[in-house]
């Protein structure tokens, strides 16, 4: 990649993640408006078993495989494409190497998989690809993506061989990739009111589109799915939602399709459901279980574009899933990060430390840590009150441009009084390459594209109504406490620099 393309990116993620932070990611401010609920969800049972067979992952073709690390490779005579290759292939690659998804190319066919053989080699044997970035043995998350050492080691041997095409009925079917929405027809579908054009070149856009719901009765969102109208230019983007009416005011001061601001929304969100990258997949929450949506209120979707050489119009779309009747119980969001946060110029490995406790029982079902160009590692871990200590993420490798949410494939049930660690290790020398300072300064906590952030997010719930109160009632105070910390520490600062 170009460094200038880098840099753009740079600075466009580090405005995502402002606005991820400062702008509510904990979803509605102030009074739980699920009157009709509450009722219902005191009374609720437990639910009875909060299991992996709940946990719908974050995608069914890269899941239908069972996760057995230790299933024994019989030695190959010798590996062909279509018994030993195209299994591994069509699961494990093909859902982004294939046309209209992320990746740069398709891997669908023998031919394809031949004309990539070096790269996929050398991707597969270093373990980048498939990309996946989290530590721990396989089990732990539902979406793990990482092929297997007997895969891996039958790629390899197929390559150094000669790339034997084999009998053609030995061939699996090709992947069946849901066409359009992954998850089927959404229950809501919105799309932006008008496409957006997008200049061949110069700075990279963020605007913001306010899309009613026109929802009349309040709804538990289960998922969304994020479908860009034009890949190639489409980054990133945060889904929020708006009762305030704040958005619609923002949108008509501004003549095109939706308004710009870099960062953040520029009003207090209701709440957000979350973010889309190339390459995520939707993913239902466990059944029982959702996000609040409350009825009449806006969707803003922020929009990163990224201009890609040639001007395009786009007009996303956005599909809503919500949680059936029947469900009962609340999810909310908890993050744990300190803004207090100074990393001395030439430091090669400075270590942050934030920490949050919790202050009901409470179930974790995903972990989405966060972190800028100077982030080396991150990782949190429970320590239960009894001491024990329990891993929630660890990335030992970490990469600005492969963020990602990992699914617990049993969600985590933490004890009150539970210590959520946090720690990031950054590296803020000359030596790191995507450092945006020459030579480094003191790097503190903010959103441009020179500033770092270590944080930590959980979508989390509990089995009680109350419980759930107080945990989403902590999760707002802490946020609080931290805006209050950060206005502080940066004085005047304008969180729109426009
Ligand atoms: C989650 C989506 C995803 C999955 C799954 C995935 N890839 Fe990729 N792959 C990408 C993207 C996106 C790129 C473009 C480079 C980048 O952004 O890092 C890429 C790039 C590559 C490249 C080119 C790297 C280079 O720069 O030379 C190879 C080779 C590759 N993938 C092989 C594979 C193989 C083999 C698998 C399966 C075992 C796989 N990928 C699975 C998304 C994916």
């Amino acid at each position: 990649m170009k460094p200038a393309a880098r840099w753009w990116i740079v600075v466009a993620v580090c405005g995502i993640s402002f606005a991820v932070v400062f702008t509510g990611r904990i979803p509605f401010t102030g009074r739980i408006p699920f009157t009709g609920r509450i009722a219902v969800f005191s009374n609720a049972p437990v639910p009875p078993t909060l299991s992996v067979s709940h946990v719908t992952p974050q995608s069914r073709q890269l899941s239908a495989e069972p996760r057995d690390p230790a299933s024994p490779l019989a030695p190959l005579s010798q590996p062909t494409f279509t018994r030993d290759v195209a299994p591994i292939i069509f699961r494990k690659c093909s859902v982004c190497h294939r046309p209209g998804e992320a990746a740069p190319f398709s891997l669908l066919t023998y031919e394809d998989a031949c004309r990539h053989a070096a790269q996929i080699d050398v991707m597969v044997r270093r373990r980048l690809m498939p990309p996946w970035k989290a530590a721990g043995d396989f089990g732990l998350y539902s979406n793990d993506r990482r092929l297997r050492d007997d895969e891996i080691e039958i790629l390899r041997q197929w390559i150094a061989a000669d790339l034997a095409r084999g009998r053609d009925e030995d061939l699996p079917p090709a992947p069946e990739f849901t066409q359009g929405w992954q998850l089927g027809e959404p229950d809501l579908e919105l799309t932006l009111n008008e496409p957006f054009d997008v200049p061949a070149d110069g700075p990279d856009i963020y605007q913001h589109f306010v899309i009613p719901t026109g929802l009349t009765e309040n709804r538990l969102v289960s998922a969304f799915e994020f479908r860009p109208g034009a890949p190639e230019v489409v980054h990133h983007s945060i889904l929020y939602f708006d009762t305030s009416g704040r958005g619609r005011e923002l949108d008509s001061q501004d003549p095109r399709p939706g308004y710009s601001r870099l960062g953040s929304p520029g009003f207090e969100v209701g709440g957000s459901l979350g973010g889309w990258s190339p390459g995520g997949s939707p993913r239902r929450l466990p059944s029982g279980l959702g996000r609040p949506l409350e009825k009449s209120s806006d969707l803003v979707v922020q929009i990163h574009y990224h201009p890609s050489g040639r001007p395009v119009s786009d007009q996303s779309r956005i599909g809503l899933y919500f949680a059936p009747p029947e469900s009962t119980h609340l999810v909310t969001e908890i993050m744990v990060a300190n803004v207090e946060l100074s990393i001395p110029a030439g430091a090669n490995r400075h270590r942050h430390h934030a920490e949050l406790q919790l202050p009901v029982d409470t179930i974790l079902f995903d972990a989405t840590p966060h972190m800028h160009q100077l982030g080396r590692e991150i990782r949190a871990v429970a320590i239960l009150p009894d001491g024990t200590e329990r891993s929630l993420i660890h990335i030992p490798d970490w990469d600005f441009y492969w963020q990602d949410s990992y699914c617990f494939a049993e969600p985590v049930e933490l004890p009150r009084g539970t210590r959520i660690e946090l720690d990031c290790w950054f590296d803020n020398s000359d030596s790191n390459l995507l450092n945006p300072n020459s030579p480094p300064r003191t790097v503190t906590w903010g959103d441009f594209s020179n500033d770092e952030m270590g944080i930590c997010y959980f979508q989390a719930t509990t089995r009680e109504w109350n419980d759930y109160v107080t945990l989403h009632t902590a999760a707002k105070q802490y946020f609080a406490e931290l805006w209050e910390k950060y206005q502080q520490r940066v004085g005047t600062r304008q969180l729109t620099p426009e």
